[in-house]
């Protein structure tokens, strides 16, 4: 893939989690009361497809804000881009009404630090909502084979610097950073559960994939994609990654 393919590839990818919580962002946005015009900042938004999808509910003031320049040229629509460090907001305090963030916390330097600073920006009364956090510790990979895999891109992603257990510690850090009516969860749909085609399965391969190459050649990585195909063709692989969600109102 050159960098223009790669890009068009993680766009899709993060189009496609969106609509992973497309029920989970309706039901928080509705149980907290916020109005269609209420001031709602996504944190980490990369190429906006939930600043996209929440345009299309109706959302009518939305800022989205993330380090990655590049990716930050694909937001369209009325949202407002912004290219900052998520774990020094530029804004004042208590600006926002809700903060909300999408497989972010993950790939931030420090998640307790991301979310601290996102409740600082939220008025009191106002909400967080982190709509999907993955938990690498509890990955089911099968056939027995395979297992190897989930290890090896947990492995990946920890030498990326990521929290690839950071689902299992959301309500932990929700209580941290002084959350009130925190609400957690697992979501329902997400990697692997979707309809098993084999385009749903060649792009969860390209997805494994991109993070094993820092890791293992391209010898290695033909072997365990041979593998995974003869699954996939005997019917035999699953593969599941729980990923989390919490919410959580800024105390009055
Ligand atoms: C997996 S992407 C998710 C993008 C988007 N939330 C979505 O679901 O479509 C994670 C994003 O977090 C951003 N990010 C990581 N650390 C950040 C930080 N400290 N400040 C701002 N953005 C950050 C990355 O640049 C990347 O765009």
């Amino acid at each position: 893939m050159n960098a223009n393919e790669d890009r068009a590839f993680w766009q899709a990818r993060y189009r496609q989690q969106v609509g992973w919580t497309t029920e989970l962002r309706r039901y928080a946005l509705a149980a907290s009361g916020l109005p269609k015009d209420a001031r709602l900042l996504e944190a980490g938004c990369g190429y906006g497809a939930l600043l996209d999808a929440l345009q299309t509910d109706g959302q009518s003031h939305l800022t989205g804000l993330d380090i990655d320049f590049p990716a930050l040229q694909s937001i369209s629509g009325t949202a407002k881009a912004l290219c900052a460090n998520g774990l020094h907001l530029p804004f004042p305090s208590g600006v926002f009404d809700a903060c909300l963030c999408h497989f972010y916390l993950l790939w931030t330097n420090n998640p307790m630090q991301a979310l601290l600073e996102m409740k600082r920006v939220t008025r009191p009364g106002g909400w967080l909502f982190a709509l999907a956090e993955p938990d690498y510790s509890a990955r089911v990979d099968e056939p027995a084979e395979l297992a190897p895999l989930g290890e090896l891109q947990t492995h990946a992603l920890l030498r990326q610097g990521a929290h690839p257990f950071i689902g299992a510690h959301l309500a932990a850090l929700f209580h941290n950073v002084g959350l009130a009516r925190i609400e957690c969860g697992i979501l329902q749909t997400a990697a692997g559960e979707e309809a098993p085609s084999d385009e749903n399965h060649e792009r969860e391969w390209q997805v494994l994939a991109a993070d094993l190459r820092g890791l293992l050649n391209s010898t290695e990585l033909a072997y365990w994609e041979a593998l995974n195909w003869r699954a996939r063709r005997a019917g035999t692989r699953r593969l599941h990654v729980p990923v989390h969600y919490a919410l959580g109102q800024i105390p009055l």
